[in-house]
């Protein structure tokens, strides 16, 4: 049996539709249902939902042999996996972002709200920039309005919640998609099925491009 970790929501759908395509279909996932965890023993495959940030937990502990992550959550929390293919799906970006406006003040440390400390650090490392970080978990948007931060850094996809806010980008310095990861284990033992699984995704992410 192949354990997979699907992020859920609506990225996972569409993860789901693609392993699907590639003939790992399970039907009852697809019943309305508060189940989490759906398998299909003819195809010997076993899908579970999980929070998207959670997933490379469920990877790299060996709960899952495979399972699908934003790059973001991978550059976030570099989990001992393997990351084997982009699937260049949930596409979207890390930007900076404040009110319109703002203007930086070099004589004091930068207030940052972010889920994504490291990633923040690391940007604002690179630009010996002194930055304080406020951590929250969502609605990250809200917090320059309130004046808890003088900036975010946030998953920006369409722009529509920073507009809503009014908020502007300040800079998009990465592009994030979905990534598909290994177990470092499950890779060695189960090679040649999870590369198969690996070259049909990658089949049909190229035809979608
Ligand atoms: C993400 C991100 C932004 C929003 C951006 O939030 O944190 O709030 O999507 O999308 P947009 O540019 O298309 O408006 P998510 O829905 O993941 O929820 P969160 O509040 O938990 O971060």
């Amino acid at each position: 049996m192949l354990n997979v970790a699907l992020p859920k929501g609506r990225l996972g759908e569409k993860v789901y539709n693609l392993f699907e395509q590639a003939g790992y279909e399970c039907p009852s996932i697809k019943e309305n249902n508060r189940k989490l965890i759906f398998e299909n023993p003819e195809k010997q495959i076993r899908y579970f939902w999980v929070k998207p940030s959670d997933v490379p937990i469920y990877v790299e502990r060996g709960s899952a042999d495979i399972g699908v992550a934003g790059k973001d959550i991978l550059l976030e929390y570099s989990p001992e996996v393997y990351e084997l293919l982009d699937l260049k799906m949930g596409k979207c970006s890390m930007a900076v972002a404040g009110k319109k406006d703002f203007i930086d003040d070099n004589r004091r440390p930068l207030i940052v709200a972010t889920k994504f400390q490291k990633i923040a650090k690391q940007y604002y490392g690179m630009q010996d920039r002194q930055i304080d970080i406020v951590h929250l978990n969502g609605s990250i948007e809200i917090a320059p309005i309130l004046n808890l931060a003088d900036v975010i850094v946030d998953i920006v996809e369409t722009g529509t919640t920073l507009k809503e806010n009014d908020l502007k980008v300040i800079d998009k310095f990465l592009p994030i998609s979905a990534r598909l990861i290994a177990n470092k284990s499950s890779y060695a033992f189960k090679r040649e099925l999870i590369e198969k699984i690996k070259e049909s995704l990658y089949q049909l992410t190229k035809e979608q491009l």
